[in-house]
């Protein structure tokens, strides 16, 4: 019989995919990820959006300001793409020094896409500047043509968009950020070492009867939105494979609670709160713990070109109760397996 393992150490790791908002809301949600994670790639989605490398600089300082004081997280920033960001902004983020790659949201796809990519085509120059330049292009994989079920937003992206925008620049770095199908997994796995893909923790727990059975869930309403079980496990196959392609992404993505409950709920869901305690217990479920620091520690910081951490985080066999509410600056947020008690605790 397997012997129950009740400790795991790993190298420090990383969240390749962050959104960690600003303003009172970020100061209640960042000392999260910087007790976990030594680094993570911030998203561009405030209002307005982080497009130039001025506004990544300054949003770089507030997360700074924002942090616990013994902190040494370092937030890896990134750029919001749009019709007409040009190679001069590409070659000011890659002489920066806190930006380190660059955010495709085809407009209105997600929470504040509005001033997204139109048409994919208008960024090229854009995208040969980063090609150039080593910079990775992080993509939302949805098309939002509203003939499209959103279900299928995701397949449909990969043969419309981003199968010939790879063809098109076969040496640009690609993250497809967040994949939640078996179509995305495929087309990672038959693409170059260039292409990569982050995985959340609720695409790996969850399938979409979290959000429907018994009621409609909006605290498990993400995009892209949950699908079914056998993406699910495509995903959680793929996440355990110890394949490089495939690392750690939470895509935490916090909201007030009356933002989520609400006649038209927004897209997100929050984890940072307990990110590594959520992987480990999917990576358990597929009896690939042993998998789970290529994942979460090594295989993002060697695709972006980055040290790997030295020093180590350890996750006991020992149960947590998850908060039914967390304080989000003047409001709350309803956390992810909130009220639920989960078996691995990290130190
Ligand atoms: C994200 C957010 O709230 O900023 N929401 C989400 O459902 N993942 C945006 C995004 O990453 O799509
Ligand atoms: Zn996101």
């Amino acid at each position: 019989m397997r012997q129950t393992i009740t400790q795991i150490s790993l190298t420090r790791p990383d969240d390749w995919h962050l959104h960690v908002r600003d303003g009172a809301a970020m100061a209640a949600v960042i000392g999260h990820t910087a007790k976990q994670f030594a680094r993570a790639i911030i998203m561009p989605n405030l209002t307005p959006p982080v497009t130039s490398t001025a506004q990544a600089e300054a949003y770089h300082e507030r997360i700074l300001q924002a942090l616990p004081q013994d902190s040494d997280f370092q937030p890896l920033m990134t750029l919001y793409l749009t019709d007409t960001t040009n190679p001069g902004e590409i070659t000011r983020a890659k002489n920066s020094g806190v930006v380190f790659a660059v955010k495709l949201y085809p407009a209105g796809a997600t929470t504040n896409s509005a001033s997204g990519v139109t048409q994919i085509q208008k960024t090229y120059p854009a995208l040969a500047a980063m090609e150039a330049h080593g910079i990775p292009l992080l993509v939302h994989g949805e098309v939002t043509d509203p003939a499209v079920d959103v279900f299928d937003r995701e397949q449909v992206f990969i043969e419309q968009q981003l199968a010939p925008l790879a063809a098109q620049f076969p040496n640009l770095k690609i993250v497809f950020e967040h994949i939640t199908t078996r179509d995305a997994v495929n087309f990672v796995l038959e693409a170059g070492a260039n292409i990569a893909a982050t995985i959340t923790p609720q695409h790996i727990l969850l399938n979409r009867n979290a959000l429907l059975v018994g009621g409609i869930h909006p605290h498990n309403y993400c995009l892209p939105v949950l699908k079914r079980e056998p993406h699910r496990q495509a995903l959680l196959g793929a996440a355990t494979s110890g394949n490089p392609k495939f690392f750690l992404g939470t895509d935490s993505a916090p909201h007030r609670r009356g933002a989520k409950e609400s006649a038209c709920g927004c897209a997100g869901i929050y984890s940072a709160h307990a990110a590594l305690e959520f992987y480990a217990m999917a990576f358990e479920q597929a009896a690939a713990l042993d998998k789970l620091e290529g994942f979460a520690s090594h295989f993002g910081a060697d695709f972006y070109g980055l040290p790997r951490n030295t020093d180590n985080v350890t996750l006991q066999r020992s149960e947590q109760t998850i908060p039914a509410e967390l304080p989000f600056g003047d409001e709350t947020l309803v956390p992810f397996f909130a009220g639920e008690v989960i078996p691995w605790t990290a130190q």
